[in-house]
Parts: structure tokens; C-alpha cells; sequence
């Protein structure tokens, strides 16, 4: 099995003022002097934050990324943030296609074109997918999961597929509680593995990184960290808390065997 670096990602989602959000990416920033090898922390928070935490994790090992971007590069476009702009503002990651954006109304061909600007940009797209419960339970979830990834890749080509990072993030776990089991999230990751196979190869495949993403906490995150084609995670609610967050960094660190 090749040595894919895990990404513990923490999504703050709209919480934290700036004062709040300095505050928390000072603990942060203090409690990771250093972080495990084989691990890579990153932290995206809401856009007007950006360049405060940017300022207050400068001297730490922690990566800065955005939770939206838009895929035109400048203009008459109120309320949205391009490539370069969370480049300059020290951003080096970007989520795409987050159920919460997708339920106000953001579609699979709107994350496709955000995937190829922030590649063609040179920032590193999370692209997330997930299914409903009703999705689940009406037996769907790999079709619908294929579908999504598949739409979104569209036209990334063979040399930029190994920096997409995949997050597979099924709705019903999201914020409530209710963890994908490490079987569950491990065979709809082995899934999403197997469909950039047959979209690519598999030595792409095996390089891709996926993260899961619903309900990881301190708790659960060593059991769904190690599974086989779970590379890391996408954490809201406990990467606000800096002890969770870096329980969960302790956790992606042990030995599995
Ligand atoms: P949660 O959120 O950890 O609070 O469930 C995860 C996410 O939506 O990225």
C-alpha cells in the first residue's frame, strides 16, 4: 500500500468572529509546534478570516485553506472570492462542493468548474461528495457517489488528478452525531477509489487522497483513520474545540497494525 500522507482538515464552517477565530488559531498554533510525520494539518476558515488566521499560524505546520471559491478570476461577481484572491491571501487548499453549499443550490456543474479553476490556479481542491439517508437506504449510494465524482472530474486531466483531494462526507452524519461506521465510510472510499481508476489508472488511484468526513471526533477518528482507503478527514464541529482537533491529529499518528 503506497505512503499517502493523511489530512486531518478542519472545517470551521461560519463560526468565529475574527477575535474568535484569532483566538482559536492561536491555541491551535501553540498546541502543534510540530505535527506527526506522515500527517498534514489544515485549517479553513470562513473567508474573513482568512488573513488573520493566515497571520497567526504563519510560524506553525498548519495549511490555510477556503471553504468556497469561484471559479472566474475577477469581475462583476458580488459576494465571491477567486483563486488568486485566497492565494494571496495565503490559502493553498480550497473545500468544493460541500453538501451545506450544495443544498443552497450549488450544482455538479458549478463544482466541476470550481475544481478546474482552483487547479489551473494551483490551489489544492477538496471536492466533496455524499449521499442522503434516503439515498443510502434506497441501496443508491455508490451510483449516486460515481456520479457525483464523475461530474465533478470532468476534464481534469491525467497529470492534475493526483492533487484532487476527495472528501466523502454522507449527509445524514453531517453535524449530527451519527457516524459513518469505519466499515461504511471504508467501502464507499474503496468506491470512490475504484471509480478514478476506471476514470484513470491505478496508479493514479492509489495516489488520490480521500478523506471522510461526518462526525469525526476525538473518539471514532482512530478506528475510521485506519482503514485502508480513508487518507484523512474532513471535521467540522470538533475542529473548533483545539483539544479534539488535536486528539484527532494524535490519532491519524498511530501505528494501525
Ligand atoms: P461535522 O462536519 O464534523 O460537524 O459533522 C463535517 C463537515 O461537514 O465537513
Amino acid at each position: 500500500m503506497p505512503n499517502r500522507t493523511l489530512l486531518i482538515a478542519g472545517n470551521w464552517k461560519m463560526n468565529n468572529d475574527v477575535a474568535e477565530a484569532a483566538k482559536l488559531a492561536d491555541e491551535l498554533a501553540q498546541a502543534l509546534p510540530e505535527v506527526p510525520a506522515g500527517v498534514e494539518v489544515l485549517v479553513c476558515p470562513p473567508t474573513i478570516d482568512i488573513t488573520t488566521v493566515h497571520d497567526r499560524i504563519q510560524a506553525a505546520p498548519i495549511a490555510l485553506g477556503a471553504q468556497n471559491v469561484y471559479w472566474e478570476a475577477k469581475g462583476a461577481f458580488t459576494g465571491e472570492s477567486s483563486c488568486d484572491m485566497l492565494k494571496s491571501a495565503g490559502c493553498t487548499y480550497c473545500i468544493i462542493g460541500h453538501s451545506e453549499r450544495r443544498a443552497m443550490g450549488e450544482t455538479d456543474a458549478d463544482v466541476n468548474a470550481k475544481v478546474l479553476a482552483a487547479l489551473e490556479a494551483g490551489l489544492v481542491p477538496i471536492m466533496c461528495c455524499g449521499e442522503t439517508l434516503e439515498q443510502r437506504e434506497a441501496g443508491i449510494t455508490d451510483e449516486w457517489i460515481a456520479m457525483q465524482i464523475k461530474l465533478g472530474l470532468n476534464g481534469v486531466s491525467e497529470e492534475k488528478i493526483r492533487r484532487v483531494i476527495i472528501a466523502y462526507e454522507p449527509i445524514w452524519a453531517i453535524g449530527t452525531g451519527r457516524t459513518a461506521t469505519p466499515d461504511q465510510a471504508q467501502e464507499v472510499c474503496e468506491n470512490i477509489r475504484a471509480v478514478v481508476r476506471k476514470l484513470y489508472s491505478s496508479k493514479n488511484a492509489r495516489a488520490i487522497s480521500i478523506l471522510y468526513g461526518g462526525s469525526m471526533n476525538d473518539k471514532n477518528a482512530f478506528e475510521l483513520l485506519a482503514q485502508p482507503d480513508i487518507d484523512g478527514g474532513l471535521i467540522g464541529g470538533a475542529s473548533l474545540v483545539p483539544e479534539k482537533f488535536v486528539e484527532i491529529i494524535n490519532a491519524a499518528n498511530q501505528p494501525t497494525a
